[in-house]
């Protein structure tokens, strides 16, 4: 599936990763309907790229059915979606500040893990009684996980958890989706250089990215935009992760 005239829901599309998503879509032709908590930054991108925005809460079961009925009756329907909102903490189990606060620990699970799964069941809903394309596809989806899915870093045992959730249902999504013709792929970045990034210092992003074997340098947003890309463009890419990492596997710390 290409970008041409389709409308492509983007999570988190007001920064970093899925604002580089969103500027792709447009670029190829699209219409990138982005939803974010970011009213602001959301909004301008939206009206430069000549998309919709929905100021949403991705975890909100009413603002995401709002969103995708918006962009329904603006364009029609919805061909793809691509899931980039999401946030983590540094808290060790147990550490100098004490114990593990349970309600940041269910914060990020519901955030990345349950705030994505939100936005697919509701996507697909809409996507399964889309006309197919050439390829027998009614729609793509493209979730964002992390290699510390994998190789979680001290601090990291709710974000970890998160992303390793959306790994895990990968797989069992794309299967309940195939006989719709909906495809499920997850990306998980490395070390990317996004406004999540962005307040660190010069000398540590440096040293960030010498720990990566090849290239040495954090990852460009427009890069994990292009696998996006490619990955609705290749109709065999279904139900697995694929990691975006320039072969960096993440140290203890
Ligand atoms: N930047 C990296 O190095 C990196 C590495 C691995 C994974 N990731 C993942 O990629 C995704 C995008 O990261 P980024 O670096 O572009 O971050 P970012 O902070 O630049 O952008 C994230 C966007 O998500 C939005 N958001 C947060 N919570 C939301 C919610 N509940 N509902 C709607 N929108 C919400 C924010 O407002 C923001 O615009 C995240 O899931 C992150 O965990 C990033």
């Amino acid at each position: 599936m290409n970008f041409d005239q389709k409308a492509i829901i983007i999570t988190g599309g007001g920064s970093g990763l899925g604002e580089a998503t969103a500027r792709t879509v447009a670029a190829a032709g699209g219409y990138p309907v982005i939803l974010d908590l970011n009213e602001e930054k959301g909004q301008a991108i939206a009206e430069e790229l000549n998309g919709l925005f929905f100021k949403t809460n991705v975890v909100k079961e009413e603002d995401v059915q709002l969103a995708i009925n918006g962009a329904v009756e603006k364009y029609g329907s919805i061909q793809g979606v691509v899931n980039c909102a999401g946030l983590g903490t540094s808290t060790r189990v147990v550490g100098r500040k004490g114990v593990f606060p349970l309600d940041e620990f269910n914060f990020i699970i519901q955030v990345n893990l349950v705030g994505t799964f939100n936005v697919i069941r509701l996507a697909a809903a809409a996507m399964m009684t889309n006309e197919t394309n050439d390829d027998g596809e009614r729609g793509v989806i493209v979730n964002t996980a992390s290699v510390a899915a994998f190789d979680g870093q001290i601090g990291q045992a709710a974000y970890s958890a998160s992303k390793s959730g959306i790994v895990g249902m990968t797989l069992p999504i794309a299967r309940d989706l195939a006989s719709y013709g909906i495809r499920v792929m997850t990306i998980a970045p490395g070390i990317f250089d996004t406004p999540l990034m962005g307040k660190a210092p010069q000398e540590l992003k440096e040293a960030l990215g010498k720990q990566i074997p090849f290239p040495q340098r954090l990852g460009e947003a427009t890069e994990f935009a292009h696998l996006v890309k490619a990955i609705f463009e290749n109709p065999m890419l279904n139900g697995e992760t694929i990691r975006l990492d320039g072969a960096i596997r993440m140290a203890p710390r």
